[in-house]
């Protein structure tokens, strides 16, 4: 088999554990590399003075992690910049959040150039190469320009705006046509697929459209299945592969930590009120505050659950350089200490927050303690929060999952989720209340639903998948 390369942003080192990190990317890749070995490229997070120097490189196992510096002007302009501040607004439909610079827009290619720089001289003839995200979306084009004809594939983790959002980015042809590079496009859903062909059509760029099985792709009329495309003067291949989590892991994780100190500890603290949970990255994307706003509306239209149930609101910091982040930051710390002050009791909290990063085992045995999990974005890729509730619920007794219409994960769980347009709070505080009285026998109709789903296509599947089309 050939060897795997794989490029990200942050490349998240494994723990004393042989763990990797929290998050979707990195549990994902981590069960790839490990099955056949390779190479994991990207930035160490941390920032220098100076022009870095050469890539070190930490051997793990079959996985070599190769890891590169990044100046301040670096990560400013590349990361904090164009990455955060143009292409994450721009693609989660927050055209009043895209800040616009010339020369931040010139950071993110210069990064990009820097990082086919370094990855050039480790090739090898039939490496295949699976780039992440949107911060390296040049990363193939740039390649190419310096003579690499290896099989280079993509995967988006986050979603794809229609054209009108799309265009309004000063450069976006120059971000469509990069794309046209690799092999491989991979997308969180296929509502993500019909909008990237929708721009290229509208960019006068998709000369032919032929889906995976050689008709021709209508707008609307997608199945999801994929497309070869070729537009730009290039031919490549468009998909969707929405991202699993290890479900059978976290299943068993759950299972163990429920009898565990901490877990008892929260249990005991809640004195028999019913718990609610969000875990978000503090992030404008994940509808935090609209989630806030909709439980309070739910306290005041039901006076009666007043004392009897308990918000627990985990959001670990993110991207606190970036102002719309901090402003974010301190617009939540305030709204829940308003709700608190408005609502609370001498005996009684209504929402606990905490700002930091839980283990994954207790994030597991809180997920299970929950009666609701509160996963309402305005706009996710996929939201693995949504998927790990699930996997961490007790079959006997599963709490209910209420769930943003506008997360890619509301695709594959429809059926078992009790879904809520986050914008209306009306109706999501109605759909907590739904929630937190549903029977016990409709809990497990419909959480059946969504684990069986999420057992199906969990995250090796989901590797399987977009190598083998890649590969292929
Ligand atoms: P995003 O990739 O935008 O952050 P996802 O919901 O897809 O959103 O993935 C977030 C990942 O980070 C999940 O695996 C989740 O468990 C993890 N995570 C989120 N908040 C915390 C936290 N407070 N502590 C530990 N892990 C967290
Ligand atoms: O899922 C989107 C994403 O940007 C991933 O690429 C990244 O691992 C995660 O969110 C956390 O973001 P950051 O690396 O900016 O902290």
């Amino acid at each position: 088999m050939s060897r795997l390369i794989v490029v990200s942003n942050r490349v998240p080192l494994p723990d004393r554990n042989g763990q990797p990190p929290a998050g979707g990317l990195a549990v994902a890749v981590h069960s790839a590399l490990k099955a056949n070995g390779g190479i994991w490229m990207g930035w160490t997070g941390e920032t220098v003075e100076e022009e870095p120097g050469p890539p070190t490189v930490r051997e793990d196992g079959a996985i070599s992690y190769v890891l590169t510096d990044l100046t301040q002007r670096d990560v400013d302009e590349y990361y904090n910049g164009f990455a955060n501040r143009v292409l994450w607004p721009i693609f989660h439909m927050r055209l009043d959040l895209a800040e616009y610079a010339r020369r931040e827009m010139a950071g993110y290619f210069r990064v990009n150039r820097l990082f086919a720089d370094r990855l050039v001289p480790m090739l090898q003839p039939d490496d295949v190469i699976w780039v992440h995200d949107y911060h390296l979306i040049p990363l193939a084009d740039e390649l190419r320009k310096r003579g690499v004809r290896n099989r280079i594939g993509y995967f988006l983790h986050i979603p794809w705006p229609p054209a009108d959002i799309l265009f309004a980015m000063p450069i976006y042809d120059t971000i469509l046509r990069a794309l046209s590079a690799y092999d491989l496009i991979g997308f969180q859903t296929d509502y993500d697929l019909e909008n990237f062909i929708g721009c290229l059509q509208r960019d006068g760029a998709g000369d032919t459209l032929r889906a995976a099985d050689g008709r021709q792709v209508t707008i609307g009329n997608n199945t999801g299945a994929g497309a070869r495309i070729a537009a730009y003067g290039r031919e490549f291949a468009a998909a969707a592969f929405p991202i699993g989590i290890d479900t059978a892991g976290f299943e068993r994780l759950s299972a163990k930590v429920a009898t565990r100190e901490p877990v008892q500890a929260m249990r005991q603290s809640l004195g028999g009120r019913a718990l609610i949970i969000g875990v978000d990255r503090l992030d404008y994307s994940k509808g935090i505050q609209q989630r806030i706003d909709a439980y309070e509306r739910f306290l005041e239209n039901n006076p009666a659950d007043r004392g009897r149930v308990t918000m627990l609101q985990v959001a670990p910091k993110s991207r606190s350089e970036v102002p719309e982040y901090k402003a974010m930051q301190d617009a939540v710390a305030t709204q829940c200490g308003q709700v608190n002050g408005r609502h609370g009791t001498i005996d009684w909290v209504p929402i606990r927050y905490v700002n930091r990063s839980l283990t994954r085992g207790l994030l597991a045995g809180l997920y299970r303690e929950a009666r609701v999990g509160l996963v309402t974005p305005l706009r996710d890729g996929m939201n693995l929060v949504a998927k790990e509730f699930v996997a961490a619920q007790d079959p006997a007794d599963p709490g209910v999952l209420v769930l943003s219409r506008f997360a890619g994960a509301a695709r594959e769980l429809a059926g078992g989720a009790v879904f809520c347009n986050p914008y209306d709070t009306e109706q999501t505080a109605s759909a907590i209340g739904q929630a937190l009285s549903m029977p016990l026998e409709e809990r497990q109709r419909r959480w059946e639903r969504m684990i069986a789903r999420l057992r199906d296509y969990d995250v090796a599947h989901w590797c399987r998948d977009y190598l083998g089309a890649l590969r292929a």
